[in-house]
């Protein structure tokens, strides 16, 4: 049966009907305009026809060959649509590899330490790190003349503001805050105008402080040592206690810890100084206290055996990821 070119429309508009795949669309697309298709094979009877004709014909032709390929590329962005909405999402596909940082070193022992403190009953206080001579010096009995007040070891902003060379400056902003009791754990940055291998100009300290009726230095002694065996998770590490020399303190002392068969200094502190109990109004005949402070970084490379005190101011990520799986709770 010879089909008439003025069909086609109607035809090929009903085989679109049943197409649902582009798949589908390319074999109605070929059956019309492919080599052997029907729309084809009509251009082909061309030849056939006389000269005016052919001229006639070839126009009506090429109209219904333009409506044909709006046709189908109606019916392709149609089908586009529709695939979009209800592409399928497999639930079960594994999710891709999601890199998690790691917590610093630095972050994991602050909040190591803390957890022991927090055992204790000590409450973790912030302090401001741009501090004034009043906070960082003077108000905890470091005198004018007092070699910390050194311009090579302390960063001045100006002739009024420092960087706080110490968190014993938190002891001061607590104790002003509120009343006694005390039990005071100021972990944070401190900043010291020194660098090289051992030195770093920012470094982090953790400031203790217990003030209450009572307080005395075998206190002082129970809370530490208490304090160093739940750290490194060793009921057996010798501890001393030597004399020594705070402003604020008095008296004063280092500890000291067995490592490794060696006496190694680990933190300073003492029994607060009325002077300082004074300057923050608090009566020095009937509360006492005592106050420590240790650097961090050296905790740190105690406890994951580091001995160049730089890495942990560099950020490499090699370095960074073996702290990954250590949680910080
Ligand atoms: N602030 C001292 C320092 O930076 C550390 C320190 C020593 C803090 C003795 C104290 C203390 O609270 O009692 O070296």
């Amino acid at each position: 049966m010879d089909i008439n070119h003025t069909d086609l429309e109607y035809l090929l508009k009903e085989d679109l009907k049943s197409c649902n795949k582009e798949h589908d669309l390319l074999q109605v697309k070929s059956k019309y305009l492919g080599k052997k298709g029907l729309l084809t094979s009509l251009f082909a009877s061309i030849k056939k026809l006389n000269q005016e004709e052919r001229k006639k014909f070839g126009v009506e032709l090429n109209n219904v060959k333009n409506t044909l390929l709006l046709l189908l590329d109606k019916k392709l962005d149609s089908l586009k649509v529709t695939n979009q909405s209800t592409i399928k999402i497999d639930l079960d596909v594994p999710p891709r590899h999601h890199n998690n940082g790691s917590h610093h070193p630095i972050s994991l022992v602050i909040k190591r330490i803390e957890n022991i403190f927090l055992k204790y009953g000590f409450d973790i206080h912030d302090g401001p790190e741009i501090e004034t001579e009043h906070y960082n010096f003077e108000s905890l009995n470091i005198g004018d003349n007092h070699p910390a007040r050194d311009m090579h070891d302390t960063f001045y902003l100006n002739n009024k503001l420092l960087l706080r060379t110490h968190t014993s400056s938190v002891q001061i902003h607590a104790m002003e805050n509120s009343a006694p009791p005390f039990r005071v754990l100021a972990p944070g940055r401190v900043y010291r105008c020194d660098s090289d291998p051992t030195h770093s100009p920012m470094f982090h300290q953790i400031e203790g402080l217990c003030v209450d009726t009572d307080i005395t230095f075998s206190n002082l002694k129970w809370i530490l040592n208490n304090f160093i065996s739940d750290f490194f998770d060793n009921k057996n590490i010798k501890t001393r206690f030597r004399p020594s020399y705070f402003p604020f303190t008095e008296p004063s002392a280092e500890m000291d810890i067995m490592f490794n068969n060696k006496w190694l200094e680990v933190l300073g502190c003492g029994m607060v100084h009325p002077n300082v109990l004074k300057n923050v109004n608090i009566d020095s005949k009937k509360y006492s206290g005592f106050a420590f402070g240790l650097g961090i970084e050296r905790f740190a490379m105690l406890a994951y055996q580091i001995k160049d005190l730089r890495v942990f101011f560099e950020n490499d990520i090699n370095f960074l990821e073996q702290f990954k799986n250590i949680r910080l709770s």
